[in-house]
């Protein structure tokens, strides 16, 4: 029998996700196709300690996060969710690997194709950056099988689409088309399928031109608008700005701008 997050479709030893490395870009893609990639305790937990990994190698600079055709992620395992109970041990792991994926200190890109519903819809609003094609649908049905949205959706999807579009979607099960989603802020931008990784790796590849420190102060600074008041926001920005003009890199930056040639960042 395989561990816990690490077997995929069911009988096999296939993988939950499946991770390409082609430095300095990660893509991870979610593996349980005939569930719609439905987030199990395994997956989570596997999709998790994939980021960790990759995290830790320097050379990685972003990563995507893509499903399927048919569903990026059709939400969390409502057939293990029927068996669980309060305090089970399995929510506490699943919350822990949320937060452990929030915290990611790559950028992440979400590439979406089909449904991204419930905890898949959670998890585009939880990437730094998300692009879909025409195919793709948002939605956060939770409240349909009597659950709310669990890993962040009442939070982030509020603060992302404002409070009507993100309460029709919650209270009333309203699905956004990918026009709908490009219109709302929730996706960057609408391509079509056979262009959806070209694309992501591009937006991928310029986040890996750019400075390591600034991107990573970047990202924290517009994590606290999500996440603070804006006096303290703020105030982050300010102090990542402080760090980030006596780096090195940003004497690279100056240097090559003036010199007129491209820079060659170090990442300190
Ligand atoms: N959990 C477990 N299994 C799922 C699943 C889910 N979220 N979504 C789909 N599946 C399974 C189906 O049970 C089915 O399996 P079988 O072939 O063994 O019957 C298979 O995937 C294909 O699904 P459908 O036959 O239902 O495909 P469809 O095209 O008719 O419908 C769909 C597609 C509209 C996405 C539909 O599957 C659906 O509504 N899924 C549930 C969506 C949902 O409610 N998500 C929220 C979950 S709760 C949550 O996410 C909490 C949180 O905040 C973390």
């Amino acid at each position: 029998m395989s561990e816990p997050g690490t077997a995929g479709v069911e009988g096999t030893e296939e993988p939950l996700v499946l991770v390409e490395r082609d430095a300095p870009i990660a893509l991870v893609r979610l593996n349980r196709p005939a569930q719609l990639n439905a987030i199990s305790n395994g997956l989570i937990v596997a999709l998790a300690n994939a980021l960790a990994d990759i995290a830790a190698e320097p050379a990685i600079r972003c990563v995507i996060i893509t499903g399927g055709e048919k569903a990026f992620s059709a939400g969390a395992d409502i057939a293990e969710f029927a068996a669980a109970t309060a305090g089970d041990e399995a929510l506490t792991g699943r919350a822990a690997a949320w937060d452990r994926i929030r915290r990611c200190p790559v950028p992440l890109i979400a590439a979406v194709d089909g449904y991204a519903l419930g905890g898949g819809c959670e998890l585009v609003l939880t990437c730094d950056i998300a692009i879909a094609t025409p195919s793709a649908a948002f939605g956060l049905p939770e409240t349909t099988i009597g659950l709310i949205p669990g890993a962040g959706g009442t939070q982030r999807a509020i603060r992302i689409l404002g409070k009507p579009l993100a309460l029709e979607m919650i209270l009333a099960g309203r699905r956004l088309t990918a026009e709908e989603a490009l219109q709302h802020g929730l996706v960057s931008r609408v391509v079509e399928r056979d262009a959806l990784l070209a694309e992501a790796r591009r937006i991928a590849g310029e986040i890996a031109k750019r400075s390591p420190v600034a991107i990573r102060l970047a990202r924290e600074a517009v994590a606290a608008a999500l996440e603070t008041s804006l006096e303290d926001g703020l105030a982050r920005e300010r102090e990542g700005f402080a760090v980030a003009i006596s780096s090195e890199d940003a004497k690279e930056g100056f240097a090559a701008f003036l010199e007129k040639r491209p820079p060659h960042f170090r990442g300190r």
